[in-house]
């Protein structure tokens, strides 16, 4: 769904509001900057940069990496256990090649992101949906949902930062239970954690991976695409020496390394302090598009009932819509100029059709009202007004 939206999106040739697409607004990306340390690096490395690089990443961006990681960590990462991939995504499936096979299980929140369902089926792996609350996962329910299974997960998959697509944050203790759980039926946590440096208010919560200090197995899974630029494909995981090993001997069947210059340059990106300039300049922005998207749906979507998600980080806000199918809403709103993500989407039983996601981050605040009005306009025109209004709870 999400995939086929960017293909329809690039379709159309009317004015649309992109409120569906989970990257960066372009005007947040740093392109000028990024075209000044290609060239230079490239001019630096000369034609070694056109070659195959290690497998585990080249050298310059491990360093930086890992300097990157280690402000967040009591010891430093050891070079044992990361290793650079191809985006986020690569991330994702190294880890269920790894540990998923045909029938196991796999723990998964409800709603999720599209991709990492559709990699975890990809592989045959059985879902198990948990269901999220506004403090992330509820994990005390994972328990039951296990019990009434009678077969404990292989793998737990978790966005437990900024969730896409509910933005939600799973609270210090859900973090630790989950962390018991795993402990108890040796199930791996895979920890997707791409939005974790887009934190706008609020306080930090520690990555599931440090709190587990080797009582679970944990996979954290990185990437630069919300954070410079998706077309990079540059992203990470951290893991046990073993796991990486092994995850290193994997990769090298699949793409050999990843892209070598963009590597070179994401390094001098972040080596020139690059990364933390711009995320001084985009987090604040992000901050303010959240506030008037939900300034924007109170203002008209708000007699409906309609209620939405908090985060205090991230691209999302997962919005419900009682009474209105949203999956019908998406062609009359893109008809009427503005793309969301319709519910079902996230969810692997095609659950949350009065549900959507919308993406404030790549959008200014006047265009966000101008989205939010245009649908409300597709709501009525597919509802009409005899639909009941109910005051916004
Ligand atoms: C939760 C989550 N995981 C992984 C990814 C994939 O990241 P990448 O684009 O780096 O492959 C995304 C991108 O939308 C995401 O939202």
């Amino acid at each position: 769904m999400i995939d086929s939206s960017t293909s329809l999106l690039q379709q159309q040739t009317h004015d649309v509001i992109r409120l569906a697409m989970g990257s960066p607004a372009h005007d947040a990306i740093p392109a000028a900057l990024l075209r000044q340390v290609v060239g230079e690096v490239l001019e630096r490395v000369g034609s070694a940069a056109y070659d195959y690089g290690p497998t585990e990443g080249e050298q310059s961006l491990r360093d930086a990496l890992a300097a990157l990681l280690n402000r967040d960590r009591s010891t430093a990462l050891p070079d044992n256990e990361f290793l650079i991939t191809s985006g986020g995504m690569q991330g994702l499936d190294l880890t269920c090649k790894l540990f998923v096979e045909a029938g196991d299980v796999v723990a998964v929140e409800s709603p999720t992101y599209t991709n990492g369902l559709a990699t975890i089926t990809s592989y045959e792996g059985d879902l198990l949906e948990v269901p999220v609350d506004r403090d992330g996962m509820v994990v005390e329910q994972l328990a039951e949902v296990v019990a009434r299974n009678r077969r404990p997960p292989r793998l737990i998959y978790t966005i437990p930062t900024f969730q896409n697509p509910s933005g939600t944050t799973l609270s210090l203790d859900r973090r630790m239970l989950l962390i018991d759980l795993a402990a108890q039926w040796g199930s791996v946590i895979l920890e997707d954690d791409p939005y974790r440096l887009l934190r706008f208010e609020g306080r930090d919560v520690p990555t599931i991976q440090s709190l587990a200090r080797g009582r679970a197995r944990v996979v954290t899974v990185g990437t630069f695409s919300k954070v410079i630029a998706p077309g990079l494909r540059v992203g990470w995981v951290t893991g046990e020496p073993e796991i990486v090993r092994r995850m290193i001997d994997a990769k090298q069947g699949v793409d050999t390394c990843t892209n070598v210059p963009l590597q070179l340059a994401v390094a001098e990106y972040l080596c020139e302090g690059l990364l933390d300039d711009h995320l001084q300049i985009v987090r604040p922005c992000y901050r303010s598009r959240k506030y008037g998207l939900q300034e924007a749906l109170s203002a008209h979507l708000g007699d409906m009932g309609a209620t939405w998600t908090d985060p205090d980080g991230g691209f999302f806000l997962w919005v419900s819509l009682p009474g209105v199918d949203t999956l019908e809403l998406f062609e009359v709103a893109l008809r009427a100029g503005v793309a969301f993500i319709p519910g079902s989407a996230f969810s692997a039983s095609a659950g949350f059709r009065d549900a959507l996601r919308l993406c404030f981050a790549s959008t200014g605040v006047d265009r966000l009202h101008e989205g939010v009005r245009r649908l409300r306009r597709a709501i009525a025109d597919l509802c009409g007004d005899t639909r009941p209004h109910s005051p916004k709870s």
